[in-house]
């Protein structure tokens, strides 16, 4: 898919489709969606009156223009309520849009910036949303459909502008929206393939292939090296698994001169989750292929952050295994040692995630990181407590935590508070060891993440829980079923916020 940026009046333009806009409760529009109701005799103001176009966020009218106009359709797309107008409403209504065209046959058409004028939005920021909106929208996973479900698809979107001196801006915004919605692209690929498919060392290997793409030095250690380190939380998950584990380490180097202004971005890289021992129940057990979400958002924002080069040193680490009962598997009761030197009871081998992030955020510590946020689908209760509108924010560090939580804002992804007290610590105490791996049914969202963060030491730590949030059951907007590729968006902004950008 192709965007261009235009100077000109977008009524006369040669092409399939042409998109405006109405806020709701407009009746007599103005701006790009004035010029074409006149150039079309009042269709649209028309339209209004009779209650058939509201303005309504999401809402997509296809008129024909029946020669009257060079373009053969106008699409009016609804904004809403302009009081809650933002760039997540354009990446949504972008998305709504391109589908409709798609699915009719549509293969160009022009768009105006959304928001971009009467709106007061940015231009840059107008353009950005319209491609990853665009490009998200028409997301599909048919890589292993035999017959492919759009025979057309959309090939080029144009941008039109009146305001030529917006040009420059708008060009900007649209560079930043393909490298944005590439690296989501990639991020949902790696959650939607399934687990046969994506196994740890595939992981490994598409992390290369970013590394690769823009420049960042990789790693990645098998089992000696991390039997080396003393990963014993870590390897007790892999071991029931016939597939390697592996940890990805990338590394980009933003602020060399200044090696202690660093953060640490650490996923979760559970590529099946059959729960181990503690098998899960079969029904929507497929679903667990998607585990590894937050790995992939890891390896998805490195890409960009060494794409779009902000000065601060950032290392990306992916904790990647299955947890399988495999005759090797770790049992119920089993004590390991973590990295740390710290032990942990396994209590349950379906709380895997926290042990492997245990030493994987550890190991992010050892390497001098002071700022690590891990990024996990941790429990099965965050979707219970939050639903899938916003992933869950925990920590130990105040001002880091609203860092994470201003750059989620700021992407348009968002993320909601859960309070870490002291006391719920005492629900993970081991009769037999440092801690155990859980800490029963209340509240268990918080102590998953309080265990991660027993292994974070001095540094600032944030825990991102996304496993209401990594995979939509149903399209609209710009999410398509599948994997959403949460993250990649927060986890740029939150580096670039971090530099001071
Ligand atoms: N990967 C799951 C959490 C999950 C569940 C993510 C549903 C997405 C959708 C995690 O490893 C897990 O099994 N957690 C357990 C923890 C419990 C045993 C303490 C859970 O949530 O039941
Ligand atoms: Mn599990
Ligand atoms: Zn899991």
């Amino acid at each position: 898919m192709k965007f261009d940026v235009t100077a000109g009046d977008i009524t006369v333009r040669d092409t399939d489709a042409i998109v405006v806009n109405l806020f709701e409760g407009v009746t007599d529009p103005g701006g790009a969606t004035g010029a074409v109701d006149r150039a079309l005799d009042g269709a649209i103001s028309g339209l209004v009156a009779a209650g058939e176009i509201k303005g309504k966020r999401g809402e997509v009218t296809i008129i024909h223009t029946l020669g009257k106009i060079a373009p053969s359709r106008v699409v009016v797309v609804g904004l809403g309520k302009s009081s809650v107008f933002d760039a997540e409403v354009v990446r949504s209504v972008s998305g709504e849009t391109a589908r409709r065209l798609q699915k009719i046959g549509v293969s160009r058409f022009s768009t105006i910036a959304h928001g971009a004028g009467i709106g007061g939005m940015d231009a840059a920021q107008s353009a950005q949303a319209i491609v990853e909106g665009t490009v998200l929208g028409l997301y599909e996973f048919d890589r292993f459909k035999s017959s492919k479900n759009n025979e057309k698809s959309v090939e080029t979107v144009e941008i039109v502008e009146y305001d030529a001196s917006k040009l420059a801006a708008l060009q900007m915004g649209v560079d930043r929206g393909l490298v944005i919605a590439d690296a989501v692209t990639i991020c949902r690929n790696m959650v939607n393939e399934p687990g046969n498919r994506m196994t740890p060392s595939r992981m490994a290997e598409r992390a290369l292939k970013a590394a690769d793409d823009s420049g960042l030095e990789i790693d990645v250690l098998d089992t000696p090296d991390l039997e080396a380190l003393g990963m014993g939380a870590f390897l007790g998950v892999a071991q029931g698994s016939k597939e390697p584990p592996k940890l990805i380490v990338m590394k980009y180097d933003g602020d060399p001169e200044n090696p202690e202004n660093n953060l640490a971005i650490v996923g979760k890289g559970i590529t099946f989750d059959s729960g181990g021992i503690s098998i899960k129940p079969s029904a929507n057990m497929g679903d667990m292929k998607g585990d590894m979400a937050g790995g992939a958002a890891v390896i998805s924002a490195m890409k960009v952050i060494g794409q779009v080069g902000p000065k601060i040193n950032v290392t990306g680490i992916v904790a990647a295994t299955e947890n399988m009962p495999g005759g090797g598997a770790q049992r119920p009761g089993d004590i390991v040692r973590t990295m740390s030197g710290k032990t942990i009871e396994i209590d349950n081998t379906d709380a895997e995630g926290r042990l492997v992030l245990a030493d994987a955020v550890h190991y992010a510590h050892s390497q001098g990181i002071r700022r690590i946020v891990d990024i996990a689908t941790l429990t099965g209760a965050m979707s219970i407590a939050l639903g899938h509108i916003c992933s869950g924010l925990f920590g130990s560090d105040q001002a880091f935590i609203d860092q994470v939580k201003e750059s989620g804002d700021m992407a348009g992804e968002r993320l909601w508070q859960l309070p870490t007290y002291n006391e719920y610590k005492e629900q993970y105490r081991s009769d037999v060891a440092d801690i155990k791996n859980t800490g029963g049914r209340p509240a268990g969202s918080i102590t998953g993440a309080l265990i991660i963060g027993e292994f974070a030491g001095d540094a600032a730590w944030a825990h991102v829980d996304i496993a209401g949030t990594s995979f939509s059951r149903k399209t609209s907007g710009y999410t398509v079923k599948g994997g959403t590729g949460v993250m990649v968006r927060t986890l740029v902004k939150l580096a670039e916020t971090l530099a001071g950008e």
